[in-house]
């Protein structure tokens, strides 16, 4: 496995082997839900590249950046079980030497949901995202459904600049009692992430209630807030979202494809989760 931290390094090493590439972006601290990407898309490439970068552009001002665990060595070692064949893993003067000044906005979807709450951080991302796939040149990008939106504006940033870049979206690794998995899950107290898996516990509430056939936005949001609400450990709650894909524009009534979402505050950490309503998953459908 090569390490890299040059642009110029990785794009020599990568010219000596030929053969489709895939490549997982990361901010590294890996577990489990990384390495479900990782070994997709091993199965699914000739060569395969990961790369690990704490993103400033996606934090914001008050947000945990320096707090961001990190862990290089054990990531190099899992990353090497993995078989994976270049990591790249660049300083911050590598993706924004002095007087970077050139950004990726992704419109209105970047302004919903975590956007809200998070102003600029789409920016981040899809600038961030941009210089990877300029850099690395892969055939095909895994990304986790567990941030839904992230996957959305990858998405159609790849269709509106014509980058030609296949986006895969592999689905939300879970702990046993559903909580899905997430760097940041060592923020919490154990009295915390004892309560955490309410959060799955209050998406779960909608979609069993839309698989019944109820279909009125507002009901399903409050049958997740309901929940949400039961679990004193939850500080607030930034959104509960019921929206079509992959406008992610609220929905008064759910007549296609959905996402149903939410952001709590628990302590140190904010827990972000969704599932997807897929009405051909419905009984009948097909
Ligand atoms: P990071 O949070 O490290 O996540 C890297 C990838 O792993 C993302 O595509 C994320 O959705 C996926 N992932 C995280 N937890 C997961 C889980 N429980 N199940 C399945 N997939 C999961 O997302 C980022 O980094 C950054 O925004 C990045 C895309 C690297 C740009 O900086």
């Amino acid at each position: 496995m090569d390490v890299h931290t040059t642009v110029a390094d990785f794009q020599a090493a990568r010219r000596r082997r030929s053969g489709s590439l895939g490549l997982v972006p990361t901010m590294g601290y890996l577990h489990r839900g990384h390495l479900a990407l990782v070994r997709l898309a091993r199965e699914e490439n000739d060569l395969l590249a990961v790369s690990i970068f704490v993103n400033p552009a996606q934090f914001g001002p008050s947000e945990d950046y320096e707090a961001y665990p990190r862990d290089m060595d054990r990531d190099l070692d899992l990353l090497r079980r993995e078989r994976v064949d270049y990591v790249f893993a660049p300083g911050v003067e590598e993706m924004y030497p002095p007087g970077h000044d050139t950004w990726i906005d992704p419109g209105d979807l970047g302004t919903r949901l975590e956007g809200a709450h998070r102003p600029g951080h789409f920016r981040g991302v899809a600038t961030v995202v941009a210089k990877l796939f300029n850099v690395v040149a892969p055939d095909r990008a895994y990304f986790g459904q567990k941030d839904g939106q992230q996957v959305a504006v990858v998405r159609r940033m790849v269709s509106h600049l014509g980058m030609g870049v296949d986006i895969v979206a592999v689905p939300t690794v879970r702990e046993e009692d559903g909580l899905a998995l997430s760097s940041r899950n060592v923020y919490l107290t154990p009295e915390q992430r004892e309560a955490a898996p309410a959060v799955f516990r209050a998406l779960l509430a909608a979609e069993r209630l839309w698989s019944r056939g109820e279909r009125d936005g507002d009901v399903l949001r409050g049958a997740v807030r309901i929940v949400l609400e039961e679990t004193p450990l939850i500080e607030a709650v930034d959104y509960v979202s019921v929206a079509g894909t992959p406008g992610l524009a609220e929905l008064d009534r759910v007549t296609g494809p959905a996402m149903v979402s939410v952001a709590v505050r628990m302590g140190r950490a904010r827990l972000i989760d969704n599932l997807v309503l897929d009405p051909a998953s419905l009984p009948g459908s097909h």
